[in-house]
């Protein structure tokens, strides 16, 4: 069975009151059109089409995909209308599923489900049972509980009204049948569009099998309209993500208060508290434990490697038994090998700290190579930038960097060298020797403080 999966994105949600399409705005830090293209492609359909319209620049922009084919609706005519613009480049031997562009949370096992309801030559329907059904066409079943029609809350009678079971509008159906029922769609109804849920009834009459899949959840087809309903979606996926996590082991102080917004890897054991944010690919080794109010993104985290609270890392790669915090940032091409430390206040960017290694406290490492064993006192800075170029400190096995040392780059340290505390250090220090560079302590017995001008 040859797929065309259409997604229906040319709503302009008036509701967000935003200058942002409604199509486009985040779910989880992506686009809610994101989320339903990656599940649409999971099916590997033969094409996708994105019906768009409102904002169709900005959406296009925003949405990379090769494999997309755009259908502009120019005019917003109706779901029917909609699905019928991208009717001319599906082929006839095709089977037709339509998504929507806001009802991102979607899963791929009730989509296959769907499709095998109805096989090849019909159609099908998921449908949800509601409790307050407001707002959804609903779904009308005569007396043998056989599926009849659609019928839209606006068109219905006060009967229909209090049916509860409800429309998602996901539907799939062969391109030839569907193509014929389009072509006959009427707009005289409450709201003067085409409809797509008329073609059930048409389905129906000339006895083409209709099958439903009742949803399992209301929050998997629930459709997005305003922000507060963007903050539920946002609380489900929050718990979806948690959940599957617990189930694979890994320990959340509190479910509610973390959030996975890309791919997170964890071992065994790992431990996560509370107010923490992943973003991008994170992977963390077994045992990790990642201390409250971290926020990860794109980085790699070695076994028994601990983070303390307040914790930033961009782009970092942490190797085990590592120890990170409270209040450090890791920017990107920050790496620290096995038993390295950073401590509070401490920044790295393109620096590679070095086994062993320690950096304890209020500390610049940037455009830094540093050996194994290496102790940097607080309040070191690699000075790396002199306004106009980057330039690298290096820093060999061994080497202890006293407290307050300005490292002006390009600048070599030796193995085993020590800097005397307070030194600007400007020249190559030799390995295994004291380099000090600072004024002669003084003290001036005759010297008086100021005193307050009279008057
Ligand atoms: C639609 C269904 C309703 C279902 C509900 C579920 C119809 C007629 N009604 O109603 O039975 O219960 O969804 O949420 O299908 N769109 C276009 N072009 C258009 C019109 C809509 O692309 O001309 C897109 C919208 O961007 C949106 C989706 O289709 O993603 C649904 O449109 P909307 O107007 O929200 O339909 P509902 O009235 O909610
Ligand atoms: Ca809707």
């Amino acid at each position: 069975m040859k797929l065309s999966i259409v997604v229906l994105a040319a709503g302009q949600g008036k509701r967000m009151r935003s200058d942002l399409p409604k199509v486009l705005q985040p779910l989880a830090g992506r686009p809610l059109l994101h989320h339903v293209l990656d599940t649409a492609r999971q099916l590997q359909p033969t094409q996708l089409l994105v019906v768009f319209g409102h904002g169709g620049e900005q959406v296009r922009a925003a949405t990379v995909g090769s494999d997309i084919s755009w259908v502009l609706q120019a005019e917003q005519k109706g779901t029917g209308h909609a699905l019928a613009q991208a009717m001319p480049q599906i082929p006839k031997d095709h089977h037709v599923l339509v998504l929507y562009g806001d009802v991102p949370l979607l899963q791929l096992a009730t989509l296959e489900a769907l499709l095998g309801k109805a096989g090849a030559g019909g159609l099908s329907l998921l449908t949800v049972l509601l409790a307050d059904p407001t707002g959804y066409g609903r779904i009308v079943r005569d007396k043998r509980r056989q599926l009849r029609r659609i019928v839209e809350e606006k068109d219905a009678s006060t009967a229909q009204r209090r049916i509860r079971e409800g429309n998602t509008g996901v539907l799939a159906g062969p391109a030839r049948r569907l193509n014929g029922w389009l072509g006959k769609l009427r707009n005289n109804n409450a709201q003067g569009e085409y409809y797509l849920t008329d073609v059930i009834a048409m389905a129906v009459k000339e006895r083409v099998k209709v099958a439903t899949l009742l949803a399992a959840s209301e929050t998997e087809v629930l459709g997005v309209n305003d922000k507060l309903q963007l903050a539920h979606l946002e609380a489900a996926y929050r718990a979806r993500r948690s959940a599957d996590l617990m189930r694979d082991g890994v320990t959340l102080i509190d479910p509610l208060r973390f959030d996975v917004r890309g791919s997170l890897d964890c071992g065994r054991d790992v431990q996560i508290d509370v107010n923490v944010v992943c973003e991008g690919k994170v992977v963390l080794g077994d045992r990790v434990r990642i201390g409250p109010n971290c926020v990860l993104r794109n980085a790699t985290i070695g076994a028994d490697t601990v983070l303390h609270a307040n914790c930033v890392l961009d782009g970092a790669e942490i190797g085990a038994h590592c120890e990170i915090g409270p209040f450090a940032r890791l920017r990107p091409g920050a790496t620290m090998r096995d038993r390295a430390h950073v401590g509070n206040f401490v920044e790295m960017k393109k620096t590679l700290l070095g086994e062993g290694s320690k950096a304890n406290h209020l500390t610049y490492l940037g455009d830094a190579v540093i050996g194994a064993r290496v102790n940097v006192g607080a309040g070191t800075i690699t000075c790396n930038y002199d306004g106009v170029n980057k330039w690298r400190t290096e820093i060999g096995d061994g080497a202890f960097i006293g407290s307050g040392s300005m490292l002006v780059a390009p600048v070599k340290i030796g193995a085993g060298a020590t800097i005397g505390a307070g030194s600007t250090i400007t020249k190559d220090a030799p390995e295994g020797q004291l380099t000090i560079e600072r004024s002669k302590q003084l003290s001036i017995s005759s010297w008086k403080r100021p005193s307050k001008k009279p008057g």
